[in-house]
């Protein structure tokens, strides 16, 4: 069981959709790294229900930092944000039946935990967790800011329509980053959000792909054979649930490709080396080239549908069809995005504190 991750900073989540708290330490950040609680609430903001096509859940994240910050700074020593859940269970009279919710985890979390579990609201499978790993990521990416690394993402495709490409990257993270439906062009958010709500309507969901974009990363990171950027990026993505590929650069458009059109050709831009396309997302042979890291994440339909399916009662082994109650978004892939760029940060930090040391991120001591 791996509830953490990483090799320099490393990352730990804990707690339970319906337990009292839900929580994250960060362990190997330097000290004097400023800690915005301004910022943090921001980023849980953006991974939080809103909009036309999230339910009017009240969800409300008031966190915690129980150690590791004083006086609005780091330590240096763990890290520990608790984020207190509203919806706490009940006692349990009756788990006499299971029934799986078909793309949920609810079945292979008994078969993991043999009924151990506390499986209420997906337990420890809930999209809830991400809100602790939100709330750590956001002081990774203040970090990262203070090197002038930046990193954002966006819908690029939700039920076939698409979004406009990354143009200018500074310019579009920033003002990705203000927006809780993150995509480049309004026009097509408008049509996004229509689908996902003609889904919902029908008591169904949709997923999308979010594109993302990391931005003044210097040439030289990543650790071959396997801790390449690619790898190290992939195996942290890959536990953000409802995650279900992960692509950089141009990895699937380039199949049919040749090697001229594939290959991004060299050149020097006031002094420095660069390549003139960037189909390899920034990564040759698992070390960063210096050109923007670019990526892919195909997120799923959220799982829980209003739908009737078929499922089955785990426990007695009898089959059985599901409705489901309660409050499910039609769409998980604005939410998650908040979640991809954290994730993403925690990585690029572990990697550059394995190769500058952990001081290199030490901020100032006034
Ligand atoms: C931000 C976020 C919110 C989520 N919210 C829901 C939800 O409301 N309902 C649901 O069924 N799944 C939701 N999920 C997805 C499930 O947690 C996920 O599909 C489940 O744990 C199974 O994991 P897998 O999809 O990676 O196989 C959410 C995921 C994320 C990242």
């Amino acid at each position: 069981m791996k509830n953490t991750f990483g090799n320099h900073l490393q990352i730990t989540l804990f707690g339970e959709s319906h337990g009292p708290y839900i929580g994250a330490v960060l362990d190997g950040l330097a000290p004097g790294i400023k800690v915005d609680e301004d910022y943090i609430h921001h980023q849980l903001s953006l991974r939080r229900p809103s909009g036309k096509i999230s339910t009017a859940r009240v969800e409300k994240d008031p966190f915690q930092i129980i150690s590791g910050v004083y006086q609005g700074k780091t330590t240096g020593t763990p890290l520990t944000i608790i984020i207190p859940n509203k919806e706490q269970k009940g006692e349990d009279y009756l788990t006499m039946e299971r029934i799986a919710r078909p793309g949920h985890a609810d079945y292979t979390a008994y078969c993991k935990y043999h009924g151990f579990e506390d499986y209420h609201g997906g337990g420890h499978f809930s999209g809830r967790i991400t809100a602790a790993l939100v709330a750590a990521g956001a002081i990774v990416l203040t970090a990262l800011k203070e090197k002038n690394i930046l990193i954002g993402s966006h819908i690029a495709s939700l039920g076939g329509i698409k979004d406009r490409e990354f143009e200018n990257e500074k310019e579009d993270i920033q003002s990705l980053n203000q927006k809780t439906f993150a995509v480049l062009d309004d026009t097509a958010a408008e049509k996004m959000m229509d689908i996902a709500l003609e889904a919902a309507e029908q008591g169904d969901s949709v997923g999308g792909v979010l594109e993302s974009c990391i931005l003044g990363l210097e040439a030289g990171l990543g650790e071959p054979w396997f801790d390449t950027m690619e790898g190290m990026l992939a195996h942290a993505l890959f536990s953000i649930p409802a995650l279900k590929g992960v692509s950089f650069g141009d990895a699937f458009s380039m199949v049919d490709q040749r090697g001229s059109e594939y290959n991004d050709a060299f050149g020097i831009k006031e002094g420095n080396i660069v390549t003139l396309t960037n189909h390899n997302g920034g990564i040759n042979g698992g070390i960063t080239n210096g050109m923007p890291i670019t990526f892919r994440c195909a997120v799923k339909p959220t799982p829980s549908i209003y739908k009737e399916q078929n499922s089955v009662d785990f426990i007695n082994k009898k089959e059985h069809t599901l409705k489901i109650e309660g409050r499910h978004d039609p769409a998980i892939i604005h939410r998650a995005r908040v979640v991809v760029d954290s994730m993403a940060a925690i990585v690029i930090y572990d990697m550059m504190a394995g190769r500058y040391g952990t001081d290199y991120f030490m901020g100032e001591n006034e």
